[in-house]
């Protein structure tokens, strides 16, 4: 049995998805299973080098998990020719600037969404990848997530007939910090730093849209920020500049239209943080994180509008679960064998950074509607 080691820069580990989505929950998974292992026998084996900006966080977060690489210093990381892949899950703000450092040093990237602040940036780094031949990849957790793969497999067997139109509920009550702690970082809040929910989930929404339904043709937006001002994670107030909310409209090809919300000063009143309600000629879906639900044209009711007496239908109970029929494995770490089996074995592979400059196209256009108060058509985009 051969075991290829497989290294990898890993900056922004010490965040939210840096730590608990891609090192713990993928990379350190995939070595708790022994590592990958490929077709013929040998054993694909991540080593992650854990790098940043706090000496003592990142120490830490190696001892914890018996990892003997790590370092503050980004050049030196990218200097050693041992390393192969360079991942990128800093804020937002922070991230053209490095990979841009990666590309230089030939590794391949891969990195959180949206790749860059500005779509002018992604498209950058995405010709700078290119011209330097190496692999690249960003992350598109939404579409390996079991309700959104369930939702999938109902498009692909034809289940909906022809689709018309898809209603996508997403958000939460993020607390504003003062008499509960916020459960996101501050930055998010502030459009200096790089935050706003329309650069945050129309990226997610963009390659959702897209890979179930058809390619985003044009966006209408309307973003607010509902709560000005919030407490930062020193219990400082600050005020709250970017979006907190953004109502959206999309065009698709194919001719299909979508509306998602997605706010952060939203109460659920739902059965999961996002749903998406799908409605077709011959059926309707409500798909989640997890879960998915199917009416078909033939179990569908005919309620008769009549305020005047209570409802008679049991609406939630008219539909049916859609089954799992197999194990589905953590979103992050799916996307991540995937990547690295595109680098090793150069197998196909579309996730790539001109697919993240997309999304970033996505966020920049809806931001531009909002403030223009008008309707834009969405560019295809080559490199
Ligand atoms: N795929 C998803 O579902 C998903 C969900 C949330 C966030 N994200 C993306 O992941 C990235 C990180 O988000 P997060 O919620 O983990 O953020 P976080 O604030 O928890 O972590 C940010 C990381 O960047 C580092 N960093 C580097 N430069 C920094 C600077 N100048 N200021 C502050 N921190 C700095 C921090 O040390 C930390 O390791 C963002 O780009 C975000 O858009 C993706």
């Amino acid at each position: 049995m051969t075991r290829r080691t497989v290294r990898i820069a890993m900056n922004g580990v010490t965040g939210r998805m840096g730590y608990r989505q891609h090192l713990v929950r993928s990379l350190l998974a995939i070595r708790e299973e022994g590592g990958l292992e490929l077709e013929d026998g040998t054993i694909l084996w991540p080593e992650p080098v854990l790098v940043g900006r706090r000496a003592p966080a990142l120490r830490a977060i190696a001892e914890r998990h018996g990892l003997e690489h790590w370092t503050t210093d980004l050049d030196a990381a990218l200097a050693d020719p041992s390393v192969e892949i360079y991942f990128d899950a800093q804020v937002t703000a922070a991230r053209a600037a490095a990979l841009r450092r990666a590309v230089a040093a030939g590794k391949h990237l891969y990195c959180e969404k949206p790749t860059a602040a500005s779509l002018q940036a992604a498209l950058e780094i995405a010709r700078l990848a290119q011209d330097a031949g190496v692999r690249t990849g960003v992350v598109q957790d939404k579409i390996f997530l079991p309700g959104l793969r369930k939702l999938k497999r109902l498009v692909d067997g034809g289940f909906f007939g022809r689709i018309l139109s898809v209603r996508g509920e997403f958000g939460y009550w993020v607390f504003e910090g003062d008499w509960q702690s916020a459960q996101r970082p501050s930055w998010n809040y502030r459009a200096e730093d790089g935050g706003g929910i329309t650069m945050d989930m129309f990226p997610h929404w963009e390659y959702v849209l897209h890979e179930l339904f058809g390619r985003i043709t044009t966006v209408q937006a309307l973003t607010a920020t509902h709560l000005p001002q919030r407490w930062d994670e020193y219990g400082k107030p600050y005020a709250a500049t970017a979006d907190d909310a953004v109502y959206g409209v999309f065009q698709l090809d194919g001719g299909v239209v979508a509306q998602i919300n997605s706010s952060w000063a939203v109460r659920v009143h739902r059965d999961e943080l996002v749903e998406f309600q799908v409605d077709g000629e011959h059926g309707s879906a409500v798909a989640g994180l997890r879960d998915c639900r199917v009416q078909h044209r033939a179990t569908t009711p005919k309620p008769v509008w009549n305020p005047d007496l209570p409802s008679t239908e049991p609406f939630r109970q008219q539909w049916q679960e859609v089954p799992g029929n197999g194990e589905f494995d953590n979103a992050f770490k799916a996307q991540w064998e995937l990547f690295l089996r595109h680098v090793v074995l150069d197998e196909p592979w579309r996730w790539d950074l001109l697919a993240g400059a997309r999304g970033v196209q996505l966020a920049e256009l809806g931001l531009r509607s909002s403030a223009e108060g008008r309707r834009l058509d969405v560019p295809e985009l080559t490199l």
